[in-house]
């Protein structure tokens, strides 16, 4: 994890550091820092714990003034937060660099620079590499070949940026295993761990791959791939607007982007549905050749990514009649599996830097998967580059660790992808029909859960006191409740559980009691008769009860129970629109308990570190 972010420019670059760093605090806000070149040749560093405006305030004390300079925001994995640990790191006083990822080998690196004399002030697996090219740079005498010579010699994942104050024109970074992309401007040229830092500078972008090394100057960047080849990345262009990171009227951005939804679900529809039919080609080109013939989904994710994947098990094994298996990427990776032939790699992240996803996927091709479908929000990230077939979610940058508008479009992606494949297994025209006009209302059904928010508001009150809550659902609502509770536990501190509510008699039920809240999600579907039958068991245990419901499910308030009416909606899309009052539900719990909504302690928004 972790943000970095470097300018090489004629105009003092302070600023645009400090404000990339802003964009980046998504990756990790335990501490900041940034180095610059100043007018008379020797670099300043500033450092500080806790977030970016801690720095902020700093620089603002004592500006760090310079045409050169990179800065980070750290989640810390070697070493406390703390100053000393903060990058950038230096070795002497004319080195300095920011990393994000991590050097599996720094303990035997580290005991060799000791040993050749070098002195270490930081816990951190960075400051090994700051010093191992500084003992390059000493033998080599060029910034490029001193960082080619150490990077040989790591193990681990790595994006970094590279600074001398002997070389005062250019910055040298590389990637292996971490994000890192070049922000190209007109006389200046950027570098950041992701493309949102650098927008309010460039729109321009080339995306450096596994292995490439470059060397960035005001007026040129060049670049070398893994075998010291050069190569040419292209420019991209970006394509949200840069508008779309800033909070505009809303407290927190993870309200804002819940109540982006009925225009990020549009936007992920638009193009790619008729008024009754799912347009297999803007699923991309090869989407035809991808899906016949599949016989088997095995979907990879984490996190809410990875409820996604559980809902679309339902829609896949329901409409398409394909037999589907979810499981999480960390699980996946280290066990053997077995391929059933004609297997579709399907992989869910927002991000498409989550490291384990990724390695997930190395690991599928590697072992000879079918091919390999996408669904991302971030163009031009390693999964999105990786890919066979990519499906973009639509929702803009999310900038809330606690994913909300991600979810809902990938919910969105994946079943127009279960349309597309069940069409190529025999679901009817007509069926197709009918689910295509069940998501064109869904905009619709969103906004008229939205306009509920008051009453949630109500609602969370009960939760402020409460320290653990049981969220239940059957079918495709059983992964929804997990993704609520999920929401719950990561921004509000209450210990959430989801079980599916069948489940709660077989141990669950046992912690039922008037402390305990069950949160329950019930359209009106074919299981809601058995639900309400468990939420009877509840209520029996003097459980108090919050559910939200389909007003045809006829669940009764009452005392202990508190129902809160969900518009009519199809039972496939239901999973959809039933997310949105659990998100509001657990973003009201954090605001009463005020927490850090948008940054909850311990997380960070890109998980690129195993
Ligand atoms: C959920 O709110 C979290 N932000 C987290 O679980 C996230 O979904 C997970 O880390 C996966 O991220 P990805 O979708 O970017 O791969």
């Amino acid at each position: 994890m972790c943000g970095i972010v470097g300018a090489v420019s004629e105009r003092d670059v302070q600023g645009i550091l400090l404000e990339g760093l802003r964009r980046l605090e998504y990756r990790g806000y335990d501490s900041a820092g940034m180095a610059v070149l100043q007018a008379d040749g020797s670099i300043r560093r500033a450092r500080e714990v806790g977030k970016v405006a801690a720095l902020a305030d700093a620089i603002a004390e004592t500006p760090c003034r310079g045409d050169l300079g990179i800065a980070h925001t750290r989640w810390a994995t070697h070493g406390e937060p703390s100053r000393l640990n903060a990058h950038p790191h230096m070795s002497g006083d004319r080195l300095a660099i920011v990393h994000n990822g991590i050097i599996e080998n720094y303990q035997e690196l580290r005991d060799q620079l000791k040993a050749a004399g070098f002195e270490f002030t930081s816990q951190t697996d960075t400051e090994v590499v700051v010093h191992l090219i500084e003992q390059e740079y000493r033998r080599t005498g060029a910034l490029i070949e001193a960082v080619r010579a150490a990077i040989g010699q790591l193990r681990g994942a790595y994006a970094l940026a590279v600074m001398h104050a002997d070389e005062p024109d250019h910055l040298v970074v590389c990637r292996e295993g971490s994000p890192l992309v070049v922000g190209v401007g007109i006389g200046e040229n950027f570098i950041a761990s992701d493309q949102l830092a650098l927008l309010p500078v460039t729109d321009r972008f080339m995306f450096l791959e596994e292995g490439d090394l470059a060397d960035i100057r005001r007026d040129s960047v060049k670049i070398w791939d893994r075998s010291g080849a050069p190569a040419d990345r292209g420019i991209t262009r970006f394509e949200h607007g840069a508008d779309s990171a800033d909070k505009g009227e809303y407290r927190h951005y993870m309200l804002k982007e819940i109540y982006e939804q009925p225009k990020v679900i549009k936007a992920t529809m638009e193009g790619r549905v008729t008024a009754s039919r799912v347009l297999e080609q803007a699923l991309g080109t090869e989407a035809g050749k991808l899906l016949e013939n599949v016989r088997h989904v095995q979907i990879i994710a984490c996190g809410t990514s990875y409820h996604a994947g559980m809902v679309a098990r339902y829609w896949i094994e329901e409409l398409a009649g394909v037999p589907c298996s979810v499981e999480v990427a960390s699980e996946f990776r280290y066990r053997k599996h077995v391929i059933q032939p004609d297997t579709l790699f399907l992989c869910i992240s927002q991000s498409g830097e989550t490291a384990d996803t990724l390695a997930a996927l190395r690991q599928a091709k590697a072992a000879g998967f079918r091919a390999a479908l996408a669904i991302c929000n971030v163009p031009g990230s390693s999964l999105v580059r990786e890919s066979d077939l990519v499906i973009m979610t639509q929702a803009g940058p999310e900038i809330g660790v606690a994913s909300t508008k991600a979810f809902t479009t990938q919910l969105t992606a994946l079943l127009l992808f279960t349309l597309a494949l069940a069409r190529h297994n025999g679901l009817s025209e007509q069926q197709e029909a009918e689910i295509i006009a069940a998501i064109h209302q869904l905009p619709g059904q969103v906004e008229q859960v939205l306009a509920l928010d008051s009453d949630i508001a109500e609602l969370a009150r009960a939760f402020m006191d409460k320290n653990h809550s049981l969220f239940l659902g059957r079918g495709a609502m059983y992964p929804v409740a997990q993704e609520g509770a999920l929401k719950l536990k990561e921004i509000s501190y209450i210990h959430a559980e989801a079980y599916p509510a069948g489940e709660l008699k077989h141990g669950p039920l046992a912690l039922v009691d008037s402390e305990m809240p069950v949160v329950t999600v019930a359209p009106n579907n074919d299981l809601v008769e058995k639900l309400k039958s468990n939420l009877e068991e509840v209520r029996a245990r003097g459980g108090e009860l919050f559910v939200f419901a389909d007003k045809a499910a006829e669940v009764k308030a009452g005392d202990g129970i508190h129902v809160l009416q969900i518009p009519p909606v199809h039972p496939i899309t239901a999973p959809i629109v039933y997310t949105v009052p659990l998100q509001l539900l657990s973003y009201h719990v954090a605001v009463l308990k005020g927490t850090d909504v948008d940054q909850p302690r311990n997380l960070a928004k890109s998980v690129t570190v195993e």
